[in-house]
């Protein structure tokens, strides 16, 4: 009996320590499934995060098994989580979603604090999901990084399933992108004179010539010119020179700005000939800022802007009103509405935009140029009269005007075009262009019919001065950086008065109007932005409302030498000449032999680059200097090697030591 009662007493003990134990663990850790954090925290380069289901909306599926729960990702990816140091384990299983039948590859590596503490095998479409479990005890800061598995993210599509943290106290929350704080690395302008436009410019023969003497320095500022050819007249004090060429030829001029610290001088080839845009376009356009909101005080303000903050003395010179400044057809606004065009077929504004040539006048009384959009279909993108038939008037109107600068988009063509062939897809820009040669002004062809047609391989042929390679651009970094680094091979079409267009920039206050916001793309990636454009002899122009730019964006667009690798006369744009995983180095033949070097980071995680003189395509001694700090970094012998930020950039250029 006795036996009994004991044996009865130390089961029920046991029984109540287990149900106690059992209960104490159920009480102390909770549960936060990854599925439930905050998707809108989570960073990815395509696609979109999904809760519980693949970025393509499928069941999450890996190996062949199906999950519940789960977290649908695409590589490159990364989700910050703050774990608030109330975590004590991360469990779940990784791997790649099975929707894209046998294609992408993947790793999946966690950060605690700055230290690795997994990293996954490399996980391949078709593969068993990959089992994590780890001690997170006092951690504070857990980045979740999915990296592309070394061929591109193409099809990456990366499950993160059945996972969760154990935590108690304090819920852990997912931060979003690190910010990285702005930090300037253009140095303060010097008090003294220096010329900063371009070293070569093209005009034809017998129409108006304007070119602008772009110096920083302290103001007054007196500018000269040594062996200015007859036709042109320069005004000393403004820098503005005017006038005609009527002979072919090339003149090499010395400008010269003189203050009260000094004198600076500068050699400027002048070509008369068929050429003009001989470098990149540098300028505003109103379309990433306004979009439809943009009017004429906007311009004016805009133009403004350009001189007061300086940018004019860096050699930024256009600025271009985007679509919108037409009118629009079934309209209620009163604003829009009224004849499209006059009783001879010229095309009209709308009352946001009273008086064009008024307009114009003001832009280059200031020396800087002004450019119009247009689109060859019946109406423009957003609906506006367009130049379908009316090819010649509307060249003539924009001259009149004064335009110096055409954007032609492709819009409503489509209803007009017939197939596929490429001769299709040139015909509109082919009459434009004729149209474009029959006015006595020299204006810059700028096509924007996306890439359709690989329109690289034709673009100069059917004169243009640039072309579009791809969509439009936006403040993110996958369009961004799908973009840019999306270029190689446009190279072999590119080159003086003829240029690859990869889209505006989306640097400072951009927002397709009326509200704006800042650029989306942290620090690093637009520095990586401005780089990538310069190196691509991109045209520049700049989508912000330039009355709002605070020191940062003004230090991205007012670097001189960075502005001259975009701006070399050479006109050879980069190429990539090395890729590993997400790091790439893109190179760029200067004229006077040296190299402009970008070495990019499209992971998440500082990496260290290298690049070596073999891939780079120098020998011996060179000189390396940083374009953005100004600042030669030492000499080195056969490779240059730096740590870059994740997203980030280092831009060198190489020079032969002396
Ligand atoms: C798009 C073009 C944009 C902008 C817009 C105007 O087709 O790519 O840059 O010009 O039209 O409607």
């Amino acid at each position: 009996m006795t036996k009994f009662y004991v044996f009865r007493f130390t089961a029920i003990l046991v029984l109540m320590v287990t149900l106690s134990i059992g209960t104490i663990k159920a009480q102390t850790y909770d549960t936060l499934w990854l599925n439930k954090i905050d998707l809108s925290k989570v960073n990815q380069d395509y696609g979109t995060p999904r809760a519980n289901l693949s970025v393509d909306k499928h069941p999450l599926t890996v190996g062949g098994v199906a999950f519940k729960k789960g977290l649908g990702t695409h590589a490159a990816g990364l989700v910050e989580m703050d774990l608030k140091g109330t975590v004590e384990r991360f469990k779940g299983l990784v791997g790649i979603d099975d929707e894209k039948n046998g294609k992408g590859t993947v790793v999946f590596v966690l950060v605690a604090d700055k230290k690795e503490i997994f990293r996954s095998p490399l996980m391949k479409s078709g593969m068993q999901a990959v089992n994590v479990d780890v001690n997170l005890k006092g951690v504070k800061k857990l980045s979740m990084i999915v990296e592309d598995g070394g061929d591109g993210n193409d099809s990456d599509h990366a499950d993160w399933v059945n996972a969760y943290f154990l935590y108690k106290g304090a819920l852990p929350v997912a931060l979003g992108i690190p910010q990285v704080e702005p930090y300037i690395l253009t140095p303060a302008e010097s008090p003294k004179p220096r010329i900063n436009s371009a070293k070569v410019f093209g005009v034809r023969p017998g129409n108006p010539f304007m070119y602008t003497i772009a110096a920083t320095g302290t103001r007054p500022m007196t500018f000269s010119a040594e062996n200015l050819p007859e036709g042109l007249k320069l005004d000393p004090s403004t820098g503005i020179i005017t006038g005609k060429l009527m002979s072919q030829g090339e003149t090499v001029v010395t400008l010269k700005a003189k203050n009260t610290l000094g004198i600076a001088t500068k050699k400027l080839k002048i070509v008369v000939g068929d050429k003009i845009a001989l470098t990149p376009p540098l300028g505003w356009n109103s379309w990433n800022c306004f979009a439809s909101a943009v009017d004429q005080n906007k311009v004016k303000a805009a133009a403004d802007a350009m001189v007061n903050s300086g940018l004019i003395n860096h050699g930024w010179t256009y600025v271009n009103i985007d679509d919108c400044w037409e009118i629009k057809a079934n309209t209620d606004d009163p604003t829009l509405s009224g004849e499209p065009r006059d009783a001879n077929g010229m095309i009209n504004t709308n009352k946001k935009f009273p008086d064009m040539k008024a307009l114009t006048d003001y832009i280059h009384s200031k020396g800087l140029k002004a450019g119009l959009y247009s689109s060859p279909g019946p109406t423009t993108c957003a609906g506006f009269t367009a130049s379908y038939q009316f090819e010649d008037k509307d060249a003539q109107r924009w001259a009149e005007w004064g335009f110096d600068y055409i954007k032609y988009d492709w819009c409503s063509y489509g209803r007009i075009y017939k197939g596929k062939e490429v001769a299709e897809y040139q015909k509109p820009y082919v009459v434009l262009r004729s149209a474009l040669d029959k006015v006595k002004r020299d204006i810059v062809f700028s096509f924007c019919q996306y890439g359709m047609g690989d329109v690289w391989k034709w673009g100069e042929k059917t004169g243009g001065n640039s072309w579009r390679t791809t969509g439009d651009i936006t403040d993110t970094w996958s369009s961004m950086s799908g973009i840019g680094f999306n270029q190689n091979g446009h190279e072999l079409y590119a080159g003086p008065g003829h240029w690859n267009d990869p889209d505006m920039l989306v640097v400072g206050m951009v927002g397709w109007g009326p509200k704006l916001h800042p650029s989306r793309l942290n620090t690093d990636e637009q520095y990586t932005h401005i780089s990538l454009w310069s190196l691509l002899d991109s045209p520049l122009l700049i989508g912000c409302d330039m009355t709002r730019m605070d020191a940062f964006t003004k230090n991205l667009l007012t670097n001189d030498e960075v502005i001259a690798i975009n701006q070399d006369p050479l006109g050879r744009q980069a190429s990539r000449v090395y890729k590993e995983g997400g790091l790439e180095i893109w190179v760029k033949d200067m004229e006077d032999g040296s190299k402009a070097v970008g070495m990019f980071n499209r992971s998440l995680a500082t990496a260290k680059i290298r690049a070596d003189w073999s891939v780079i395509g120098v020998k011996g001694k060179q000189v390396v200097r940083d374009a953005w700090r100004q600042k030669d970094l030492g000499q080195f012998t056969d490779s240059f090697a730096t740590d870059v930020a994740p997203h980030g950039v280092k831009l060198v250029t190489i020079r032969k030591a002396k």
